[in-house]
C-alpha cells in the first residue's frame, strides 16, 4: 500500500537527520511518497507566518508527518513552533520509549519503559501575563477532558503492548486541585483495566526512583511538564539524548519527531546522530502498519550498534551521518 507523508526537515541538525532517515526507510522497500512541508524561522521568511496553514493543512491530509527539530529562540517574540503544532493538530499525546540499544554504554541496559506525556495542556498552556511590573502569573490547566483522555490512552497503550503496569506521576501532595484532578481521572480510568497494575508517584520522589531503581517502571503517564523533564532524565539513563524517540498521537494526525533539538552547535557538519529519529521512524512504520519494514529497519539498526564499528562522534565514534546510514541501508538490502 502506498501511504503520503509529510516531512518536515526542520532547523539545525534537522536536514542531515531526516535525510538520513528518508533513505533508511526507502531501503526498507516500503512504498512512501513524502510532502516536504516547512515550518518554523524558514517559514516565517518565505510565508510571514512560523505554523502556515499550508505546512499544517498537508499535515491534517497527509495524517502522519516524520518531523525534524525546529528552533525555538529563548526570549520574546516567538511562540513555539512545537507548542503550537501540538495544539494545531490536537496531538494529545507525546508516547517516548526509553529503551537501551545494544553495545552502548549506559547506566541501564536492560531498561525498557514508555512515558505518555499530555501534550495540551498544563503548565504549557501559554496562558502567562504581567500582574504589575515584576510580577508574572503562569496559570496551569488541567481538565478531566484531558486527563481522562491521555489515561485512556496510557492504559490501551500497556494493554496493546502487552505491558503490565501504568504508574501516574504527579504533585498531588501540593497542587491539591489540579494535579489531584488528574490523578482521580487516572484511578477512573483505570477501573476499565483491571488486568494492568495502576499505581502513583509523586514526581520528585519519582526522579529519585528513576535514577536508583528505574526497573520498578513499565508505562509511565503524566502531564506536560512532568513528562518533558522526565523523559530527557530517563534518556541520560540509557546513553543521552540522541537515542531518544517520540511519536506525538492525536485525533487529526500523528507526528514521529526525537526528543533532542536543533543542536545547532554541531549543524552543518554532517556528524550528528540520526538513532533517535530512526526508532522514531521505526514508531511511524509500526502506527501506519507497515509492521514488517518496522522490524527490518530495527533490526539493522541494532546490528549496526551490534558490530560497534560505525558509530557516530556523540557516542564515541568517528562514522559521519550519511556512513552511518549507509551501514544501515546495507544491512537491510542483505536482510
Ligand atoms: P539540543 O537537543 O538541540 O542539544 C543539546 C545537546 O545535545 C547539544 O550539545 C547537541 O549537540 C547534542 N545533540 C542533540 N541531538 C543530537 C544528535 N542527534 N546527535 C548528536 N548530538 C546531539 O537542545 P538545545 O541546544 O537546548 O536546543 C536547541 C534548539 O532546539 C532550541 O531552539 C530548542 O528550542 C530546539 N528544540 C526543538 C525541539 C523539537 O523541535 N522537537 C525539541 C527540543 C529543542
Amino acid at each position: 500500500m502506498k501511504h503520503t507523508i509529510t516531512l518536515i526537515p526542520g532547523d539545525g541538525i534537522g536536514p542531515e537527520i531526516t535525510a538520513a532517515t528518508v533513505r533508511v526507510i526507502e531501503a526498507t522497500g516500503v512504498d512512501i511518497e513524502w510532502e516536504t512541508q516547512i515550518l518554523g524561522a524558514q517559514a516565517l521568511e518565505k510565508y510571514g507566518d512560523t505554523l502556515p496553514e499550508a505546512s499544517i493543512e498537508a499535515m491534517r491530509r497527509n495524517k502522519v508527518s516524520l518531523k525534524g527539530p525546529i528552533m525555538t529562540p529563548v526570549g520574546k517574540g516567538f511562540t513555539s513552533v512545537n507548542v503550537g503544532l501540538r495544539r494545531a493538530l490536537d496531538l494529545y499525546a507525546n508516547v517516548r520509549p526509553v529503551k537501551a540499544l545494544p553495545n552502548i554504554p549506559c547506566r541501564y541496559p536492560e531498561l525498557d519503559l514508555v512515558i505518555v506525556r499530555e501534550n495540551t495542556e498544563g503548565l504549557y498552556s501559554g496562558l502567562e501575563h504581567v500582574v504589575v511590573p515584576g510580577v508574572v502569573e503562569s496559570l496551569k490547566v488541567i481538565t478531566e477532558k484531558a486527563s481522562t483522555r491521555i489515561a485512556k490512552y496510557a492504559f490501551d497503550y500497556a494493554r496493546d503492548n502487552k505491558r503490565k503496569k501504568v504508574t501516574a506521576v504527579h504533585k498531588a501532595n501540593i497542587m491539591k486541585l489540579s494535579d489531584g484532578l488528574f490523578l482521580e481521572c487516572f484511578y477512573k480510568v483505570a477501573k476499565d483495566f483491571p488486568e494492568i497494575e495502576a499505581d502513583d508517584k509523586i514526581i520528585d520522589n519519582c526522579c529519585m526512583q528513576l535514577v536508583m531503581r528505574p526497573e520498578q517502571f513499565d508505562v509511565m503517564v503524566m502531564e506536560n511538564l512532568y513528562g518533558d523533564i522526565l523523559s530527557d532524565l530517563c534518556a541520560g539513563l540509557i546513553g543521552g539524548l540522541g537515542l531518544a524517540p517520540g511519536a506525538n498521537i492525536g485525533e487529526l494526525g500523528a507526528v514521529f519527531e526525537a526528543v533532542h533539538g536543533s543542536a545547532p552547535d554541531i549543524a552543518g557538519q554532517g556528524i550528528a546522530n540520526p538513532t533517535a529519529l530512526m526508532l522514531s521512524a521505526i514508531q511511524m512504520l509500526h502506527y501506519i502498519g507497515e509492521r514488517d519494514a518496522a522490524q527490518r529497519l530495527e533490526t539493522a539498526l541494532f546490528d549496526v550498534f551490534k558490530d560497534g564499528t560505525t558509530i557516530t562522534k556523540d557516542l564515541g565514534g568517528t562514522a559521519k551521518t550519511n556512513e552511518f546510514a549507509r551501514a544501515i541501508e546495507e544491512k537491510i538490502k542483505a536482510s
